[in-house]
């Protein structure tokens, strides 16, 4: 019975399902009471959708040659915090990690809305980053754990196979965990994988 429940659960972990979300007043649904950027819907398909998104800016702190472990994702999270919470930043989402095919490098992004990044500067660890307009192709809305690492690079790797299928250029080497919960929640309902078109 027991051993039956935890194969359930480890199945559960690999179910993915494309949920639909509906967009208020230009704001999804799955950014739930945060402030997020917002996108526009280029092209939609079974396993993923291609995401326009306007010029933003994001705080950054990077880990390189680590694993990432819970201490690596605290010490990468941390000062992120601290800075919004200076800065008088409210909640926003997602929170991005940017990790590396090859290298075990990560770079953890946080979105700040629009009004709030007049007078951001660098501060200790934490760096202001803009970013221009970017495509991005979204594998969204697997259900499960946000902070996986297994699971991030199992969905990377299918979103990374229908992207290669559909003859799209894209940086191969680099995605993004979306990640729209709690930064410690071990299970979520919506969470999203990101390459960036070429
Ligand atoms: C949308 O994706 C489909 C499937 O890859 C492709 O056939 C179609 O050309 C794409 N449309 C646009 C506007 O990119
Ligand atoms: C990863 O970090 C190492 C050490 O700082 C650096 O030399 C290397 O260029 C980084 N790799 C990438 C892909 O950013
Ligand atoms: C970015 O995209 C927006 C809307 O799609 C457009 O108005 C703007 O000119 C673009 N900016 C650049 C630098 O491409």
């Amino acid at each position: 019975m027991a051993l039956r429940n935890v194969v359930l659960v480890l199945l559960l972990q690999f179910v993915s399902c494309q949920r639909p979300y509906i967009v208020v007043n230009g704001k999804p649904s799955f950014c739930k009471n945060t402030l997020c950027p917002s996108f526009t819907v280029k092209n939609s398909t079974a396993t993923y959708e291609t995401r326009q998104y306007g010029p933003e800016k994001w705080i950054a702190n990077d880990v390189v040659e680590q694993p990432l472990l819970f201490p690596t994702k605290k010490q990468l999270f941390m000062p992120l915090d601290k800075y919004t919470r200076r800065n008088r930043i409210p909640a926003s989402s997602p929170l991005l990690v940017k990790s590396y095919s090859k290298v075990s490098n990560f770079t953890m992004m946080m979105y700040v809305p629009k009004s709030y990044t007049r007078n951001l500067r660098n501060r200790g660890y934490v760096y202001v980053t803009e970013k221009q307009n970017f495509t991005a192709y979204v594998r969204r809305s697997f259900a499960g754990n946000p902070n996986s690492i297994l699971r991030w690079k199992y969905e990377a790797n299918e979103l990374k196979n229908a992207l290669i299928r559909d003859k799209l250029t894209f940086n191969h080497d680099i995605f993004y965990s979306a990640i729209y919960s709690e930064p410690w929640a071990t299970w979520a309902s919506h969470n999203e994988i990101w390459f960036i078109a070429k």
